[in-house]
């Protein structure tokens, strides 16, 4: 480690001794990817949540920067960087929850699926090494295309002999994030009040926003709907072009994906009635992985909910959805079978 890196570690463990005397306890995180578009602001808000006690951020590059500037924020987490693949079992090593936000973004033009022949293969690699060095840990997977890389983490696991389907999330938080946001304009309301279910998948077609389960109960017309759920689903896409090739959303994931990970900690913790959105293996439908709400626990997923009464239109996506999920988990289970 460099110098500078050497001196934060060794200030870090007195900090732990001294949360061992009696402070709270907290959970163990690491970001891998963590020097990265999102990786970074989410690195920071980890150490500015309470119930980090340690914070290991792991790049292929940039790692020791990242990880000296995070570290000088004057709160609990202790943070330690790693850097390359010869790092890699140091970083996950005692981890209790995994985030990865590694990988490329899109492209204006790009589909999520064109990071697959990239991305593909970095999860795999990260994920041979959490079966390795950290086979109870939670994983919040982030990198696209989710509904492909949810599969290939799960086959790496099987493959290991690991696997705990409760225990591999794909975040969808970004597409639950946005349509409380885009909800809330239309009704006028504050978006902290608005809870809206979005269910299926994280790309185009299978984010699919349930309008009817709103709460609070509302109504929408037609064209609110159209307009809702196109929003909703090319929300990405929004945010791509806006960025006109320097990348895709960063800063609203890295805060969607801190609500994600407080409420898989607090589930770990403990805590009663944890239900957020998510894309996990589930018998909700006859698609082997699903995003819907699950209820978070100690073990992880403790139970996956399922979609309630749906209306016409949303049946109708629902079919759509379904078509287009199914071939991206076939195509993630292919590339670990093959
Ligand atoms: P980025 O290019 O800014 O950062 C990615 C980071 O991953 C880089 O620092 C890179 O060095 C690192 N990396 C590459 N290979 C690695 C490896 N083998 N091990 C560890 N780290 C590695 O990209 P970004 O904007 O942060 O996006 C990252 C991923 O997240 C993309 O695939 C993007 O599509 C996805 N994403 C998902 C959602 C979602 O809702 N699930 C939202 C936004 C972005
Ligand atoms: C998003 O929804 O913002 C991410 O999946 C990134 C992307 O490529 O759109």
């Amino acid at each position: 480690l460099p110098p500078n890196l050497q001196m934060e570690e060794g200030c870090g463990l007195r900090r732990a001794n001294c949360r061992a005397k009696g402070a709270a306890p907290g959970f163990k995180v690491a970001i891998l990817g963590a020097a990265g578009g999102i990786g970074q602001p989410l690195a920071m808000l980890m150490k500015m949540n309470p119930l980090v006690s340690v914070l290991h951020l792991y790049d292929v590059v940039n790692s020791p920067g990242v990880t000296a500037d995070i570290s000088h924020m004057d709160t609990g987490a202790v943070v330690r960087g790693f850097l390359g693949q010869a790092q890699l079992e140091d970083a996950l090593t005692g981890m209790d929850l995994i985030i990865i936000p590694a990988g490329v973004p899109r492209k204006p033009g790009m589909t999520r699926d064109d990071l697959f022949n990239i991305n593909a293969g970095i999860v795999k690699t990260l994920c041979e090494g959490i079966a390795k060095c950290c086979p109870n840990a939670i994983v919040n997977l982030i990198s696209n295309p989710v509904n492909s890389t949810v599969p290939i983490a799960a086959e790496v696991f099987k493959k290991a002999g690991t696997y705990d389907p409760k225990r591999l999330l794909g975040v969808t938080m970004l597409d639950v994030v946005r349509a409380n946001t885009f909800v809330a304009e239309v009704l006028g309301l504050d978006p902290r009040d608005v809870n809206v279910p979005v269910v299926g998948g994280h790309a185009g077609v299978t984010i699919l926003p349930l309008l009817s389960q709103v709460k609070p109960p509302c109504s929408f017309t037609a064209k609110e709907i159209d307009y809702l759920t196109d929003r909703i689903q090319n929300g990405g896409t929004e945010v791509v072009e806006a960025k006109a090739g320097a990348g895709s959303a960063t800063l609203s994931m890295a805060y969607a994906a801190v609500k994600f990970a407080d409420a898989c900690l607090r589930g770990l913790r403990g805590d009663a009635g944890i239900v957020e959105c998510a894309f996990v293996a589930s018998q909700v439908t006859e698609l082997p992985f699903f995003a819907s709400k699950v209820r978070l626990g100690r073990s992880g997923v403790e139970e996956v909910h399922p979609l309630g009464p749906l209306n016409e239109y949303e049946r109708v996506g629902l079919e759509k959805a379904k078509k287009e999920l199914a071939a991206s988990i076939q195509k993630g289970v292919s590339f670990i079978r093959k």
